[in-house]
């Protein structure tokens, strides 16, 4: 009954971490926007002339998925002395505005 019990016990701890804080890690959005991520992550080395301009390209109409898509895969692997972005630094969705807003020239 006691070992049971026990079980039982870390069952439930174990659903409340998995309830609780996995789904929030995964949505949680830790930027009000891609400018302010830009400007706190980015802009560190990319307005100083460490990373190259180039990011700053404004892309035409029907190639900014492409760019986009282009942009996210950049920070989530890095690309030699650039360092790789996890999830935790910026979120899903923030990255998605921020490359969006880079492709389209939006971001200073
Ligand atoms: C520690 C400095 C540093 C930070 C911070 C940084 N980058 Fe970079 N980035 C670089 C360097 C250096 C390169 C050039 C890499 C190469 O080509 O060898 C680069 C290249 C890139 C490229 C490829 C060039 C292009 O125009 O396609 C993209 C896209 C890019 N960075 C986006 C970003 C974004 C978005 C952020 C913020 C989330 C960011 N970088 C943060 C240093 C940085």
């Amino acid at each position: 009954m006691q070992k049971q019990y026990k079980s039982m016990r870390l069952l439930a701890m174990a659903s409340l971490i998995f309830l609780g804080v996995s789904p929030s890690v995964a949505s949680e959005r830790y930027w009000k926007d891609g400018q302010q991520a830009y400007t706190q992550v980015c802009a560190y080395c990319h307005n100083i002339g460490v990373g190259p301009d180039s990011v700053k390209i404004k892309f035409p109409d029907d190639a900014v998925a492409f760019r986009t898509n282009n942009i996210i895969q950049v920070v989530r692997h890095g690309l030699n002395a650039m360092p790789a972005f996890r999830k935790t630094e910026i979120d899903d969705a923030t990255l998605r505005d921020l490359a969006h807003g880079l492709a389209t020239g939006k971001i200073k």
